[in-house]
């Protein structure tokens, strides 16, 4: 392990972590919610459109799947404000009639594990999710008491990438950026930590950080393997 990535955490006593493919596979289940609603719709929508919806809001989503259907496939239906509220309840019913099924059996691999340690270490966790179903499904995962602050899609005025949402949070915990590093699977997200001055930590495949602000400090395939580098760099109990 280089030394940098050795000493990516010194100084930071905050971890913010986001909800939707970090602690939980629900990042799926959005992606089948939109899906149906796009084909009752007819509206062209394929896997680079469904990967730029990592982190955004619901209004924002929807936003993109109708430029990406008209740019890519020539899609020009246009909706009136009140179709395109519609269009949004209706994908957001979808998504939470599946949000039953959640239990904390969909917590990812090593998820709570990452918490854990940094909580028994005396670091203030806590999540900052895009999702107004947040609090939710932080409940069905039985974790909902588990965090410092929890800021979710109700409480922010702009969609990630802006960095408000972590800039509040920072704020609750009273803790100043530079000390929080926020755990991310969205390039929103690393760019909303990278420009609020905070250690970005991203999920996924490297090809998915590859714009300027979105180069993370510290990268992992996944939650499993940020356990692993958790241990070996042996942070003090
Ligand atoms: C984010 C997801 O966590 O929340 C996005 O990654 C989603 O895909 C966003 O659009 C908003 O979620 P919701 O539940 O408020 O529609
Ligand atoms: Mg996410």
């Amino acid at each position: 392990m280089g030394i940098l990535m050795k000493f990516a955490l010194k100084n930071i006593k905050a971890i913010i972590f986001d909800l939707d493919g970090v602690i939980t596979d629900t990042s799926d289940l959005h992606t089948k919610a939109w899906k149906k609603m796009a084909d009752e719709e007819k509206i062209p929508f394929d896997n680079e459109t469904s990967e730029k919806l990592r982190g955004v809001s619901r209004q924002k989503s929807l936003e993109i799947i109708l430029e990406d259907a008209k740019n890519k496939y020539g899609f020009t239906k246009t909706f009136t404000d009140e179709q395109f509220k519609e269009l949004m309840e209706r994908k957001n019913n979808y998504y939470v009639e599946n949000l039953y099924f959640i239990t904390p059996k969909n917590l990812l691999e090593g998820a709570k594990d990452v918490i854990d340690f940094f909580k028994s270490r005396g670091y203030k966790v806590a999540v900052g999710s895009s999702s107004k179903n947040a609090r939710l499904v932080l409940k069905k995962l039985e974790i909902e008491n588990y965090f410092d602050v929890v800021i979710d899609g109700t409480e922010i005025v702009y969609s990630k990438p802006h960095p408000e949402i972590f800039q509040k949070v920072a704020d609750k915990l009273g803790i100043s950026c530079e000390k929080c590093a926020v755990v991310e699977d969205a390039a929103s997200g690393i760019e909303s930590a990278n420009t609020a001055g905070m250690v970005s930590i991203g999920i996924g495949q490297e090809d998915r950080f590859k714009k300027e602000n979105q180069i993370t400090k510290l990268r992992f395939d996944n939650m499993k393997d940020f356990l692993i580098y958790l241990y070996d760099i042996s942070l003090p109990k």
